[in-house]
């Protein structure tokens, strides 16, 4: 094996133990087509200025092709005493491409070239879980659709409140991931910000372009301060934020359909293609993807929670503490990625019990906030209204009766404002029709929603990138 690169002032060798301990190759090698590509763009900026010849640009730019399909084919080695992904690329090069290659390192340090590589590779990804987003809200929508007369109690405190359309509740689902998306766009401005050329932290003094360097790789600005610009991680946790609330409103739509898959709710019944059974009990059918979703969402919560802590208190600039953001930071792009597909593939083949979402619905006194909407639109102020209403549901608890199959005769004792249209007035689905308030449940306002959804999902504006 040759000297490292860095090898000049030392006079001992690297101890095998540091290179295991120091080594991030195993992780950083998923960098490989970005390193590749900003070694290209900053070799054919070198050109540009004269620091280097355009014949020497084009030897260097043809080694890092060839080691680009190396490694694409799996064809280098990979060895913990290169340490990074950077001196692989950069020592492989010196092989093929000669002396000339050691020119490419000038006005430049793996602490500009991390920062660069990490952000290409964020910029990409996020871009991609961006579409992935899209695909998975068009199956909300669409479900939704499917559902706009599909009613279930909706709750609070887990307990049954006041009965929703189906397609109400998924559309909730469809507000938070439009949220998500909302975020990672954000995300974006701020990865996508050029920090090469800023070299070990002070930047060079070399004649460098990083504007004609920013063109080449498709960035929108670049850094304006080289301390910062190798010392920041924002980016990162930024997006490792608005990762983690995501699957955070996974785990929440996993945890519902947890619950509604038992048979004590018995509101769904998940595809056999998506559960499994148990070893032991026959029986039993077991939610194992929410689940599991559920508690990815711990991985991608302390996957944030690392970075905060990793970088809180780090002293300017650059500390080799920063290579540990990586593993994190790959982990939630993976679990993310993982999470949007299976629940993009699972939601539509989930089957929906109409029948016990719709009984459940009209059992147990939902109708009670009706009630007292009707005797405060007959003039009976609310507070009161709510008092009636709530002595209505006492004496219908004590003969076990739902409000609605109370008589006339017995309503009227409880206040004698109360007419024979009260009967139609509790009923699920005009108490639904009435909840016409802008974002309520009432179907109108829910197709409308829905046809808003729509509109946004097919407009190619609000798309970023394909992927
Ligand atoms: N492997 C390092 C990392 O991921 C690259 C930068 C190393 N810089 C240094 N001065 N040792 O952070």
């Amino acid at each position: 094996m040759a000297d490292k690169l860095w090898q000049g002032r030392f006079s001992e060798k690297t101890a095998h133990i540091v290179e295991r301990f120091t080594a991030s190759i195993q992780v950083d090698r998923r960098l490989y087509v970005y390193d590749i590509q900003g070694s290209i763009a900053h070799c054919k900026m070198l050109a540009k200025v004269a620091v280097i010849t355009d014949e020497e640009a084009e030897a260097i730019i043809r080694g890092l092709e060839i080691i680009r399909q190396e490694i694409d084919e799996n064809r280098l080695d990979f060895t913990d005493s290169l340490e990074d992904i950077h001196m692989h690329i950069e020592s492989r090069l010196i092989e093929i491409a000669g002396p000339v290659a050691q020119k490419l390192h000038t006005a430049r340090s793996r602490n500009d070239q991390v920062a660069l590589d990490t952000r290409m590779y964020l910029r990409d990804e996020t871009a991609r879980l961006i579409q992935r987003l899209y695909r998975l809200q068009k199956v909300i929508t669409a479900l939704a659709r499917q559902h706009l007369n599909t009613v279930l109690p909706g709750y609070t405190h887990m307990q049954r409140a006041q009965p929703v359309l189906l397609s109400h509740h998924l559309m909730a689902y469809y507000e938070m991931f439009l949220r998500d998306i909302g975020r990672l766009q954000d995300c974006l401005k701020r990865i996508n910000v050029m920090p090469l050329g800023s070299a070990a932290l002070a930047g060079t003094t070399f004649p460098i372009d990083r504007t004609f360097t920013a063109g080449l790789l498709g960035f929108e600005s670049i850094s304006a301060n080289s301390i910062d610009a190798v010392s920041d991680r924002d980016f990162i946790i930024e997006f490792l934020a608005a990762a983690a609330l995501c699957m955070v409103h996974f785990s929440r739509l996993s945890e519902e359909l947890i619950l509604w898959s038992t048979a004590e709710f018995s509101f769904i019944e998940l595809p056999d293609s998506f559960a499994t059974g148990s070893s032991i009990m026959p029986q039993k059918k077991n939610p194992d993807v929410p689940e599991l979703i559920r508690g990815k969402t711990a991985t991608a919560i302390g996957n944030l929670t690392t970075l905060l802590t990793l970088m809180k208190s780090l002293p300017l600039a650059y500390n080799r503490d920063m290579q540990e953001d990586k593993a994190p930071l790959f982990d939630t792009v993976d679990t993310l990625t993982a999470c949007i597909e299976i629940c993009t593939a699972m939601l539509p083949k989930i089957k929906f019990k109409k029948a016990t979402m719709h009984q459940a619905a009209c059992a147990g006194y939902l109708n009670a906030t009706d009630l007292a909407d009707y005797l405060a639109i007959r003039g009976v102020a609310f507070r009161e209204a709510h008092r009636l209403a709530g002595e209505a549901v006492g004496f219908a608890l004590a003969g076990k009766k739902e409000l609605h199959e109370l008589s006339l005769e017995q309503l009227q004792s409880i206040c004698p404002l109360i007419q024979d249209d009260i009967f139609s007035f509790l009923t699920t689905g005009e108490m639904i029709d009435r909840r016409t308030s802008y974002g309520g449940t009432a179907a109108k306002r829910v197709a409308q929603a829905i046809a808003t959804a729509e509109k946004w999902i097919d407009d190619p504006k609000e798309h970023l990138s394909d992927s």
